[in-house]
């Protein structure tokens, strides 16, 4: 039997919580994994040996239900709407089991007056959690994910083209983790309690890149010429609702749009990368090349042909002929709690003096 407690990892199905919840199953920690389907993700999660759990997270009575005979859980809300609703929820739901302690995955903007509601909702949750002492939280608040950039790699695949607005091409704006070590970070902190209890991380990758060099590793990766296209936040807002998965909800692309200003302006470069995955996780984060070329092994309709490449040019046309959405359309739109001053990271007090950023990052805002 195990001597390690039982840890619930929410979103198990999901880009970090399924490697948390293999990586501690590999390590002979008993795993709840909450899911909310059951398909290939809960059978390999059931093949690790995970006590599979299916039901919907936002529901106060499944969270009730799961937390049942646990210890420590993941905290992980969807990208989607209601995260505050599935934080509050876990949270009470984590009183009354008496958990022991909690890792959060929040956000690096996280921000009590940000333009974003995703980013104030994720501030409003880490308060929450960390209101009740006998519960201790660790909260891991990456910046933008690796895999964000993967979204594209068809089109980098296929016509050579990495398009996002990430602004000009030669500018370092972030060091991207890969889920993998963002996971590694969450299992650190979940299996010792008492070194990262009220501590903050964020996980980055080894080195800051430029767009340029993003698009140059995929190259490397898939074994061709790619060329960074910075493209206009109207033409982001078709290409999320055009390609797979296309799954996102007019609110989360409205977010999606905001997250990209702040990228622009430089939030996610500030003080990156930091030592966290090594001093946390246990090992040096992963380089992006080296992410891509794990993405590109495990995908092989990556491989050049050329039925592929009219498959990827119709798919770019489908972008064209997709409606842009309406972002201040949207914002009129969602009934919710509006602020006075919306900030953006750099220009709150708050967040500078708890992030403090570096002065050379500061100047270029205005080109932003
Ligand atoms: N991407 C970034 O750059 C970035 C940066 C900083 C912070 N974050 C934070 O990362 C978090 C998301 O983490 P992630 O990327 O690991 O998650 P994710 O890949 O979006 O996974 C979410 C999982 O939750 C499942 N799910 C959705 N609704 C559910 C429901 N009602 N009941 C049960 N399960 C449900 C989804 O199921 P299906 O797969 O079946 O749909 C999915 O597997 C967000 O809170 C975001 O703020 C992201």
């Amino acid at each position: 039997m195990s001597t390690y407690p039982k840890i619930l990892v929410t979103s198990a199905a999901g880009k970090t919580g399924l490697p948390v919840a293999v990586k501690l199953l590999e390590k002979g920690v008993p795993v709840r994994a909450f899911v909310r389907r059951n398909d290939h993700r809960a059978e390999t999660l059931k093949r690790a040996g995970a006590d599979v759990f299916v039901s919907n997270q936002y529901d106060i009575s499944a969270l009730r239900e799961a937390m049942q005979g646990v210890q420590r859980a993941y905290q992980c809300a969807p990208t989607a709407p209601n995260g505050l609703h599935f934080n509050a929820a876990f949270t009470v739901a984590a009183a009354e089991a008496k958990l022991e302690h909690v890792v959060t995955l929040g956000q690096w903007l996280s921000s009590a007056n940000h333009p974003s509601l995703f980013t104030r909702e994720v501030y409003l949750s880490d308060a929450l959690a960390r209101l009740r002492p006998a519960m201790t939280v660790t909260s891991v608040d990456p910046g933008w994910f690796a895999d964000n950039y993967l979204l594209m790699i068809d089109f980098a695949a296929h016509l050579g083209l990495f398009t996002m607005p990430l602004g000009l091409g030669d500018e370092k704006k972030n060091a991207p983790p890969s889920n993998e070590d963002i996971a590694q970070v969450v299992v650190g902190a979940l299996l010792d309690p008492k070194t990262h209890a009220g501590k903050r991380y964020r996980p980055t990758g080894p080195e800051l890149l430029s767009p340029n060099e993003i698009a140059e590793a995929m190259g490397r990766a898939l074994g061709r010429k790619v060329k960074y296209l910075d493209i206009s936040e109207k033409m982001m807002t078709k290409a999320l609702r055009a390609i797979p998965p296309n799954n996102y909800s007019e609110a989360a692309v409205s977010q999606l749009a905001i997250y990209a200003k702040e990228y622009r302006r430089g939030a996610f470069a500030l003080n990156a990368p930091t030592q966290d995955v090594s001093s946390v996780g246990g090992r040096e984060p992963e380089a992006f090349e080296d992410i891509v070329r794990r993405h590109v092994a495990a995908h092989p309709n990556l491989k050049q042909s050329f039925g592929r490449r009219l498959s990827a040019l119709a798919g770019f046309l489908k972008i064209l002929g997709t409606p842009a959405l309406d972002l201040a359309r949207v914002e009129r739109k969602r009934d919710y709690v509006e602020i006075k001053q919306p900030r953006f990271c750099q220009e709150s007090k708050e967040w500078t003096q708890t992030h403090t950023p570096q002065p050379r990052i500061l100047k270029n805002l205005e080109s932003a």
